[in-house]
């Protein structure tokens, strides 16, 4: 079966086949883009279509024909290349890494991710692959729990060290507070200097914890109202309070009263309230409660505001 997406620029093409269906791409798509225009699904881990990929979980493995098994979210396609997505071989590897992923994990029932929105990623795999624990392995949990952050629940031994709350604090919002420390199996996500996150210069944006797939980042409930799936929230159509564009912002949602708030326009990159998210609507602060003297909606302006 032959199938063509269109190039969205005038940049050569290459043509591939995935699945046994031929495909014409742009040059420098990836596989794994390839595939979804195809309707074909690649699961990936570490992947997020908003982040540059990095191709650290290995995950979204497919077979090229080469040597080796190809991360699918960075290989390009190639011309003539022909990409199996699902082969035995390819499934064994991913409920293999499923496993050892899973070794670390705390039990399903007190996941803070699976009892609250429900979208863990990595136990999705593991139902998908029927991998348990893997009891079988030696269990190393220790890399401990840093709860100084008031709305933010960190679970070292959650992380699979995918780097999509880096990417996303230094990317997406621009912090820079996370990255990487120590070695080997020590290897943790970092807050500046290896500081506790309660006490870093994060801004508590909430970035970060919308990028982890496993329980490893988690919001802690506010006031005692329970955190709901994404499924149970609504959104709205709103305006940015800067540039005045409606529809271009991206939102999160107010878990008081399940209104979704803007993060940042998309249009102007204003960031709107991004350090404590004040709910326009039922004027509850979802993140951080602001002094009562700033919980008053902003004038307009074409400005961008300095941060
Ligand atoms: S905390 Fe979550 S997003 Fe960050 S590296 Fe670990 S698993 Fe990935
Ligand atoms: S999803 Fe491709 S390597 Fe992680």
């Amino acid at each position: 079966m032959a199938m063509t997406v269109p190039p969205k620029t005038d940049a050569p093409t290459v043509t591939c086949t995935i699945d046994g269906v031929e495909l014409t791409v742009p040059a420098g798509t990836t596989i794994y883009t390839a595939a979804k225009e195809a309707g074909i699904d690649i699961p990936v881990l570490c992947h997020d279509e908003r982040f540059d990929p990095v191709g650290v979980c290995r995950m979204c493995a497919v077979d090229v024909g080469g040597r080796v098994l190809a991360a699918a979210c960075v290989r390009p396609c190639e011309d003539g290349m022909e990409v199996t997505t699902a082969s035995e071989t390819v499934e064994r590897q991913r409920a293999t890494l499923t496993a050892l992923l899973m070794a670390d994990q705390p039990p399903v029932e007190e996941d803070p991710k699976e009892t609250t929105t429900g979208d863990n990623l990595l136990l999705a795999l593991a139902r998908r692959y029927e991998v348990g624990h893997a009891e079988q392995l030696p269990q190393g949990r220790g890399r401990g729990i840093d709860d100084s952050n008031p709305v933010i629940h960190v679970n070292h031994d959650a992380c699979i060290l995918c780097d999509r709350c880096v990417r996303a604090c230094d990317d997406l919002q621009g912090n820079d507070v996370i990255g990487r420390s120590g070695k080997g199996y020590a290897s943790r996500i970092a807050f500046d200097l290896n500081d506790p996150m309660g006490e870093s210069t994060c801004v508590t944006c909430g970035e970060c914890v919308a990028a982890c797939p496993t329980g490893a980042l988690t919001n802690k409930p506010i006031r005692n109202v329970p955190i709901r799936p994404r499924s149970e929230l609504k959104s709205v159509d709103s305006v940015c309070p800067y540039c005045r564009n409606p529809a271009e912002a991206s939102f999160l949602s107010c878990p008081h009263c399940g209104t979704k708030l803007k993060q940042a326009c998309r249009r102007c990159k204003a960031p709107l309230e991004p350090s404590w998210r004040l709910c326009p609507y039922c004027e509850t602060a979802t993140v951080q409660t602001p002094p009562a003297a700033e919980r008053t909606r902003r004038e307009p302006t074409t400005e961008r505001p300095v941060r």
